[in-house]
């Protein structure tokens, strides 16, 4: 595995951050790899070969998938990002604001009632009522 990309001496990084290395590296070059199959798709005027390249486009958005995920699981803050942004409805920087507002009531201890975990992003379906799951 190359570690080309590594911004401090390797032997100085924790685990956690060597494999978190590993996957955003792993992620770079799927999305890469998409925004690649995709531009030469379009780009063809061969239709077969634009089905194999669009196919092949398919596979790395699998891929980049599969390895957001391991993410996902191994690095509590972006889960806690993820799980506030993907799968929403709403426009994205009314989620951001929904976040942040119960953020803001809950470290001020505020909410009245109102159960649930802090963390970053945590616990969004607890706070996307009304409007938001609306739209
Ligand atoms: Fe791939």
């Amino acid at each position: 595995m190359s570690s080309e990309n590594l911004h401090v001496p390797r032997e100085v990084l924790s685990r956690e951050g060597r494999l978190l290395h590993h996957a955003i590296t792993s992620l770079k070059e799927e999305l890469d790899a998409v925004d690649w199959y995709r531009q030469r798709a379009d780009d063809t005027e061969d239709e077969e070969l634009k089905q194999v390249l669009l196919h092949n486009m398919r596979e790395e958005m699998e891929h980049a998938a599969m390895v957001l995920e391991w993410i996902r699981r191994n690095n509590k803050e972006f889960e806690g990002f993820l799980r506030t942004y993907l799968f929403t409805e709403a426009p994205i920087v009314e989620v951001e604001h929904a976040a942040e507002g119960k953020e803001t009531a809950e470290e001020a201890g505020r909410l009245g009632g109102r159960s649930g975990t802090a963390a970053p992003g945590s616990g969004v379906d607890e706070f996307t009522i009304g409007s938001l799951k609306g739209k």
